[in-house]
């Protein structure tokens, strides 16, 4: 009896062991330890400026966001149809100070309460990035605090844990403006790639399938409210056949792109193609995840990234909590880019993350 206490004691600590990274303070090489297991209070300030939003954000131990701010460059960007990553630069310098200073300020702390900084280092737009990461390594070495490079892509999925109790072992379906992958989340420390998509991203396909209906940039939430007054049976699109956890929507914004030449601009059913679009969709991600969760014997599913905010993708995500399984999606804010999400990840996946000397990066290496 005594022997098997003491088995189970030694184990926490092993796992204790492996969440816990050691970051040095830049300036007095002293060691602090980031991550769950650790009997105090953590407070992350990170930044994310990927993209087209410049975001900063500042949260308690991975999950309760004291500030998250976000100033979205989409109205700068949407009269040329697209982000422009020169103008995104540019204006990512114009705002991340005013919107670091907001962040401290709604959080209500100071400088001094921070235990480390983090900021996106990749994938995106490697002007873009350059902002966010350099303004928190400055504030890693000017405040002697660590600093914690974070991929953005971790970012998205640990969304999940953003105001919630939601755990590990879970399969996520990540559906973002540039990424369609499935990953196991095995536990904090790990998230594997399954498969993802061989050419177009579930948000870009979004995007363009919008474009060709006249919706405006960026398309997907516009596609999303159009669909609800369509008739989603009436175009029958075929779903990809690719590997068992890999995605392919290319045939599909052709198959789309084909319907919309059928007609007379003025003619065009628009709700109806972007109904059944979406019905297509929603169908083919859905049943990927459930083969990912049965192979890998998971009833935990959750979703992340831009496009989860799509009201039919979380219907029927949702949906699937009849057929047994635990269900979760972040909060709409903190679906598409946002600093929240990069302060969890540096939390809760502190073991794999790099130091003040890492680089930005564009693109993932594929698997
Ligand atoms: N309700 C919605 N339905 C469908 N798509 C949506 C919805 N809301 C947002 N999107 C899409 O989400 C995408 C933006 O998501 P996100 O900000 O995560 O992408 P990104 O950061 O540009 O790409 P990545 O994260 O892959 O680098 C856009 O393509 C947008 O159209
Ligand atoms: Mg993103």
């Amino acid at each position: 009896m005594c022997y098997c206490r003491s088995r189970v004691s030694f184990k926490k600590i092993k796992i204790k062991i492996m969440l816990i990274k050691e970051f040095k303070r830049p300036i007095s090489n002293k060691i602090v330890p980031i991550g769950p297991g650790l009997n105090k209070y953590q407070i992350i300030l990170a930044t994310e400026t990927s993209c087209d939003e410049t975001a900063a954000a500042v949260v308690l131990n991975g999950r309760k966001v004291l500030s998250n701010v976000v100033a979205s460059q989409i109205d700068i960007h949407q009269k040329f149809g697209g982000v422009v990553p020169e103008v995104a630069a540019r204006q990512h310098l114009e705002s991340i100070n005013i919107v670091i200073e907001e962040a401290l300020k709604q959080a209500g702390i100071t400088y001094k309460d921070v235990s480390a900084f983090s900021s996106t280092v990749g994938p995106g737009l490697v002007g873009a990035l350059l902002v966010g990461l350099n303004a928190a390594k400055t504030l890693s070495l000017v405040h002697d605090k660590p600093f914690i490079g974070v991929n953005h892509l971790n970012a998205h999925v640990c969304a999940n844990y953003l105001g919630s109790n939601f755990e590990p072992p879970f399969i996520c379906l990540l559906v973002s403006g540039g990424h369609t992958q499935l990953i196991k989340v095995s536990s904090y420390s790990e998230q594997e790639l399954l498969g993802e998509t061989l050419d177009d991203a579930v948000g870009e396909a979004y995007d363009k399938v919008a474009r060709l209906l006249g919706l405006p940039y960026p398309g997907g939430p516009f596609l999303d409210k159009l669909a609800h007054e369509g008739d989603k049976k009436r175009f029958k699109f075929t779903q990809a056949k690719v590997d068992k956890y890999d995605f392919s929507f290319s045939g599909l914004k052709t198959a789309t792109l084909r319907v919309c030449q059928q007609f007379k601009e003025d003619e065009l059913p628009k709700a109806d193609v972007a109904a059944s679009f979406q019905e297509t969709v929603s169908e083919t991600l859905i049943k990927k995840i459930l083969i990912a969760a049965e192979e890998n014997n998971v009833n935990k599913v959750a979703i992340a990234g831009g496009v989860a905010a799509n009201s039919e993708i979380r219907r029927k995500l949702f949906d699937l909590a009849n057929q047994g399984f635990e269900v979760n999606a972040p909060e709409f804010k903190y679906c598409t880019d946002n600093a929240a999400m990069v302060a969890s990840t540096a939390y809760f996946l502190s073991n794999i993350m790099e130091e003040l000397d890492i680089e930005v990066f564009s693109r993932v290496k594929s698997k």
